[in-house]
């Protein structure tokens, strides 16, 4: 082992949330470089770390939202779930605490505007206002189109795509004031295809797609970021219906280019980058996270 390797695996700093090199960095010994682990923990820090950063996560106690919630707080973040079931919230809360990180909760229907802003009053004064909205609370009804009735249809668009337009109202001008901010929203194969059974729940991940643009395009100039997240299938509560069919769960994973459906835990590298410093140039974009699904 030469000296760049020993200083580098020699186990030094570390500070909660950052993942830390234990093997030896490869591009040091290519470049020849002194890149002491300090440096490298320190970079990664820069472009990584939520030290400091309260993030607001909707949905953030099931599924995709609570795989998103527990990366931001292992990265740092102060994070606050939302959503009804408060048993679910408490037991998600209490195991992304488990390791140390920071989380809190707060209950409230997001399909009911009033309850939804006096909730992102509450967090705002609780925890402060938020860095980092995490729009990912979501409901799929499917019965087929001609059965969709209009009550299915307003309470789609309410939680998909108008409690995220409003979250975005409440939260986004405090950030682009204050210089910098984060917004992501979790879009859907949907917002670009159609798929069976799905209508009202493809036409709220569609506007989805045009709300990442909208808040962009309004807050980027002043240091906010809004991207979309686009999931492949992923196994959690709002798919029970799909996955409880073994072949269409086999057919599904057959048309990734990775072989599998995904896994909330596919998303704590993808909402960390978006998060954080390190997409400073990336906005407006919908970022596919489907193992390939979409390329085939
Ligand atoms: N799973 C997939 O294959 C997939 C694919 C593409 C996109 N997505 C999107 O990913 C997001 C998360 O989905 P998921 O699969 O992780 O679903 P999930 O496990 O069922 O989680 C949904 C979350 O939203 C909350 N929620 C639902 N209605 C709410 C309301 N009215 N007010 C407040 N919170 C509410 C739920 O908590 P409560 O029920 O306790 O309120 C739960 O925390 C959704 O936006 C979904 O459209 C999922």
């Amino acid at each position: 082992m030469d000296t760049v390797e020993r200083k580098i695996s020699a186990p030094t700093l570390s500070s909660p949330g950052t993942r830390r090199l234990t093997e030896p960095y490869p591009c040091a010994r290519r470049l020849g470089a002194s890149c002491r682990l300090a440096a490298v923990n320190a970079h990664l820090d820069t472009l990584f770390s939520l030290s400091g950063r309260t993030a607001l996560v909707t949905g953030g106690s099931s599924g995709i939202g609570l795989g998103i919630a527990d990366a931001l707080a292992r990265a740092g973040a102060q994070v606050v779930l939302m959503a009804r079931t408060e048993e679910r919230l408490r037991d998600a809360a209490e195991r992304i605490a488990a390791d140390g990180c920071s989380v809190d909760w707060v209950s409230v229907d997001l399909s009911d505007r009033t309850a939804l802003l006096a909730a992102a009053d509450e967090a705002a004064r609780r925890f402060g206002e938020a860095d980092i909205l995490v729009n990912c609370a979501g409901v799929n009804l499917r019965p087929p189109l001609e059965d969709l009735t209009e009550a299915d249809w307003d309470r789609t668009l309410a939680t998909n795509l108008t409690a995220p337009f409003l979250l975005g109202q409440r939260f986004g001008p405090g950030m682009a004031r204050r210089g910098w901010g984060r917004i992501i929203n979790i879009a859907s194969q949907q917002s670009v295809r159609a798929f069976g059974n799905s209508g009202g729940y493809g036409a709220s991940k569609a506007g989805i797609a045009g709300l990442t643009r909208s808040q962009a395009e309004a807050w980027s100039p002043r240091g906010v970021r809004v991207n979309a997240i686009v999931p492949g299938f992923v196994v959690t509560p709002l798919t029970k219906d799909v996955s409880s069919d073994p072949d269409l769960l086999a057919a599904l994973a057959g048309r990734t280019m990775v072989g599998r459906n995904g896994d909330p835990a596919d998303f704590a590298g993808v909402a960390v980058f978006l998060a954080g410093n390190a997409s400073e140039y990336v906005t407006g974009q919908l970022l596919f996270v489907d193992g390939g699904f979409s390329a085939t």
